[in-house]
């Protein structure tokens, strides 16, 4: 027989909020960029599974943490990145979704870009909607927050997306804007593809951390 005072009713309405709770935090991610992959990424859940036992990945990830929990206010509000450069596999892109989670939870917003579908979004949203790439292209350059994941994998050989990259970094860096940038390039390398001044300048205001570890990602056979 179903409770008089309604409680049934109430749990039900509990779950009701709940599932709405939830759908919004998706959608908030999604709009961040964050998708399924990363949606539990976080500084929280990045412990409990457990660090691998790297040196170089453990001593990265207390800098990245120090940088999103103790000081990430402060750092935003004078436009210091990171750049989190080394071999595929090593935990750069988990870290830099981490501290975007981290901003999100905060209450902030940010945007992260993974370089190859910034590339592939220009071709085709540039063609088919103008109005949504112009939206888009403008949260790239003034969102409170960019990491620009896997910076240099996308095709270089055109000049026209050098010059967008270079631009997207000069003016992030003049209105004080931080990036975190996630790359499999090395520093000769990165000089070496776009524009030495304005990799100069995004060293200036990031700090370099370098993963030389081998990949963390396990086969599905392992
Ligand atoms: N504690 C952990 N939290 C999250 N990922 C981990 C952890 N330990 C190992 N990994 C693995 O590390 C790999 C790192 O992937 P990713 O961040 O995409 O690397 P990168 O961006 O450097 O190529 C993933 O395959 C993941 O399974
Ligand atoms: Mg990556």
């Amino acid at each position: 027989m179903k409770p008089a005072d309604g409680t049934e009713q109430d749990s039900g309405e509990d779950d009701w909020y709940k599932r709405r709770e939830k759908q919004e935090r998706i959608r908030e991610l999604e709009n961040a960029g964050i998708m399924k992959r990363y949606r539990n990424v976080t500084f929280e859940n990045i412990e409990k599974r457990g660090l691998p036992d790297n040196e170089d990945i453990r001593k990265n990830y207390e800098v990245v943490k120090e940088y999103a929990t103790r000081n990430l206010e402060w750092n935003l509000e004078h436009g210091f990145g990171l750049i989190l450069a080394g071999n595929y596999g090593t935990m750069k892109t988990t870290m830099a979704v981490a501290v975007l989670q981290q901003w999100i939870k905060d209450g902030h917003s940010g945007l992260l870009v993974p370089m190859c579908s910034l590339i592939d979004n220009l071709y085709t949203m540039r063609s088919l909607n103008r109005e949504e790439w112009a939206k888009y292209e403008m949260r790239i350059r003034s969102t409170p927050l960019l990491i620009i994941d896997d910076l240099g994998s996308e095709n270089t050989d055109q000049s026209w997306v050098l010059s967008k990259v270079n631009s997207i970094i000069t003016e992030r860096y003049n209105k004080m804007l931080p990036i975190i940038v996630t790359t499999n390039l090395s520093k000769g390398e990165l000089e070496g593809t776009y524009s030495g001044r304005i990799m100069d300048r995004l060293r200036n205001i990031s700090q370099y951390l370098v993963f030389n570890s081998e990949s963390q990602r396990r086969t599905l056979a392992s």
